[in-house]
């Protein structure tokens, strides 16, 4: 746990505009900022910061939140550790942990190996790269190397490229010479000993690419050979170490990771050229699998920042057969995959040097096609007219839309591939449901279903969904009112706004259904004992979730009309204004809904006395039922009364 005023030291200093600004170029707009929104891809500026209140709200794409949030969200991070990154940018210490004796030694141990490693590699990095730059064997060798590849400087300096010289030992003196411990290079691969005990150097006569954590650390080293050689390996890599686990990690994911979530998409490349080539034409969203097909762990890395896969694959055809089960493994992870072929020969890297970086982005855009159709395409064509092919083929494709958690989007992809196979559909739906039956006895947790056109079943569920929404539009704006208004005097009864609310939610008994709205009035409830509504209290709050729901709502009054948004300017306070009427009106329509809730309930029941035939009770509710509709009835003449009052 770190201390709450640990946190509050963090949060005064992390002024939004000045964190924002440090990501997006922020214009003055009256007493407020904006900018294009780092958080999707905009021409027209709706982001927008207010340092008064210290929040920010994307207009265009929803999100909004405090400094905190803004961090957790631009550099992927966990709460804790965008605080962390807060107070290393404004310098404020770090607090201990605190824990038992035996877990502090023993994460000493592991921790204290982790960081000289990390030293260790850090020197590494410098030590390659300076070698490139400076050396002459580096610049003629490797350099020229890079250069021919189409590599710019400054993307050699991004990447932290390097050269290990054509030496048994010139590492192994520089660590020496450095001070450092033989030992840890050798738990780090980067020097190797020999039957008669003697150290040498891994990486030789080699260009080289570090390999980065997400936080941009370099935890491990690629090497590629300059001269073909049957006999050596063309990438030398690092083993395991307990900084790195290769099946963990994907290359280029440091330099990915807001271009990520910006694009809500991930390109996936098979070679670290691929990134870096890309990366040089403008294109950051991209990572490499290193090669080797991908993990689990892989998998699950991408899914925490966005759930659309481009998967780019090279021209041959082997390649293809060969990759496409590691592709089976995206969708099974409930990732939409698609993919883009290239012509023969080509890898992205070479195709994207060929044609330029805007033919090649366009390229991707055009070609981009959804994975399950392409693999059918593809083997349909394998099969041609075969009957027995064709049936295995049938077999494959389905068992790949079997992969695919989401029913409805099965659904959609067998009636496609029935169109695109000129086969019946029902056929393939019953392969499908035997697959996926026999998927479900696999993993329990996968819930049952069936194929069909959306029906009634859910269409009630999309209603159902789009009431709960209406819910909790009235329960938010509840809070909006409070926090507005919370501390101004409403009438002679109720001394203040925020009193007069908790009453009028008390006294009919209304029930918030909404979790984060019920803890928020329980805080607010506190406040009042305690004197005062503190806005700032919930903005600061340590709770990300809450900051994030705050400032959404703080900034919900210019949504409700936009033309003032462009007008005026954004974070209208509508103070001044009759403020009466918007608390009055906020609490009818959530009466409203109550009531409308109760009819509901209501309803039901008497439905089933019905059924029954206990015609007492159908009696008793069908007299509710008039109570409640002529409530309702007052309440919204009610509200047309406030509003033109
Ligand atoms: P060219 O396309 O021939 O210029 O070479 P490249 O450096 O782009 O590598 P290539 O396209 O042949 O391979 C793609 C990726 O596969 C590389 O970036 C590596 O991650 C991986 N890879 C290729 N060969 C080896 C190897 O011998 N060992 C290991 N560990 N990985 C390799
Ligand atoms: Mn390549």
């Amino acid at each position: 746990m770190i201390p709450r005023a640990k946190i509050d030291e963090i949060v005064d200093a992390a002024r939004v505009e000045e964190v924002v600004g440090e990501y997006v170029n922020l214009k003055k707009r009256g007493a407020n900022l904006t900018g294009l929104c780092p958080f999707h891809q905009e021409k027209s500026p709706s982001f927008s910061v207010s340092p008064s209140k210290g929040i920010y709200k994307c207009f265009g794409c929803g999100k909004a939140g405090n400094a905190v949030n803004f961090i957790m969200e631009v550099e992927q991070l966990n709460y804790i550790d965008a605080l962390k990154h807060l107070a290393e940018r404004y310098r404020i210490d770090w607090p201990q942990q605190v824990v038992s004796a035996e877990q502090l030694l023993e994460e000493r141990i592991r921790s204290g190996e982790r960081e000289s490693l990390q030293i260790v590699n850090n020197f590494a990095e410098r030590y390659f790269a300076d070698l490139l730059i400076n050396d002459d064997e580096g610049k003629t060798v490797g350099l020229s190397y890079f250069e021919e590849r189409g590599f710019r400087p400054e993307t050699i300096e991004k990447f932290k490229l390097g050269y290990a010289k054509e030496s048994w030992d010139h590492l192994t003196n520089a660590a020496q010479f450095g001070g450092y411990n033989v030992d840890l290079f050798k738990l780090g691969g980067l020097v190797k000993e020999n039957d008669q005990g003697k150290i040498y150097d891994a990486y030789r006569n080699r260009v080289i690419f570090p390999i980065h954590s997400i936080s941009g650390k370099p935890i491990a080293f690629a090497g590629r050979y300059l001269i073909k050689d049957p006999k050596s390996p063309k990438y030398v890599n690092s083993p395991e170490t307990p900084l790195y686990h290769k099946s963990n990690e994907l290359y280029g994911l440091f330099f990915a990771k807001q271009a990520i979530a910006k694009n809500a998409l991930v390109y996936l490349v098979e070679g670290y050229t691929d990134v870096i080539s890309l990366n040089q034409a403008g294109i950051e969203n991209v990572v490499a699998s290193s090669g080797t097909s991908l993990t689990e762990g892989q998998i699950k890395l991408i899914k925490r920042f966005t759930d659309n896969v481009c998967v780019l694959y090279d021209g041959d055809a082997a390649g293809i057969k060969a990759s496409l089960r590691g592709t089976d493994m995206l969708l099974e992870a409930g990732l939409n995959v698609k993919i883009v072929l290239f012509p023969n020969g080509e890898d992205p890297d070479s195709y994207c040097k060929k044609v330029g970086p805007l033919d090649f982005g366009t390229f991707l855009d055009e070609q981009r096609q959804d994975f399950i159709l392409f693999k059918a395409s593809l083997l349909l064509g394998d099969a041609g007219n075969d009957p027995i092919k064709r049936a295995e083929l049938i077999k494959d494709i389905v068992n790949s839309i079997s992969k695919i958690p989401d029913a409805f989007k099965r659904s959609t992809f067998l009636r496609e591939t029935a169109i695109l196979l000129k086969i019946d559909e029902q056929l393939l739906i019953s392969e499908a449901n035997r697959l996926v039956r026999g998927n479900i006895s696999k993993q329990p947790r996968i819930e049952e279903f069936q194929y069909s056109q959306p029906s009634t079943e859910q269409e009630l569920l999309i209603e159902s969904v789009q009431e709960l929404q209406l819910q909790d539009v009235q329960e938010k704006d509840l809070i909006r009112v409070i926090l507005n208004y919370g501390d101004k005097p409403y009438s002679e009864e109720f001394e203040s706004v925020a009193l007069f609310i908790i009453n009028e939610i008390a006294l009919d008994e209304i029930e918030i259904e909404h979790p984060i709205v019920v803890q928020i009035l329980s805080m607010i409830n506190q406040q009042i004992t305690d004197g005062s509504i503190n806005f700032q209290y919930f903005v600061r709050h340590e709770d990300p979730i809450i900051t994030e729901f705050v400032a959404d709502i703080m900034s919900k009054d210019f949504e409700v009309s936009p033309n003032w948004h462009k007008k005026y300017d954004v974070f209208i306070d509508p103070v001044g204004y009759n403020f009466k009427e918007d608390v009055d009106s906020a609490i009818l329509r959530l009466k409203i809904k109550h009531v409308e809730k109760l009819m509901k309930h209501n309803q039901e029941e008497l439905d089933n006395f019905e059924k029954k035939g206990d015609m007492e009770q159908v009696d008793l509710h069908v007299h509710v039922h008039m109570h409640l509709t002529q409530k309702r009835y007052e309440l919204t003449r009610k509200i047309e009364t406030t509003i033109t009052r």
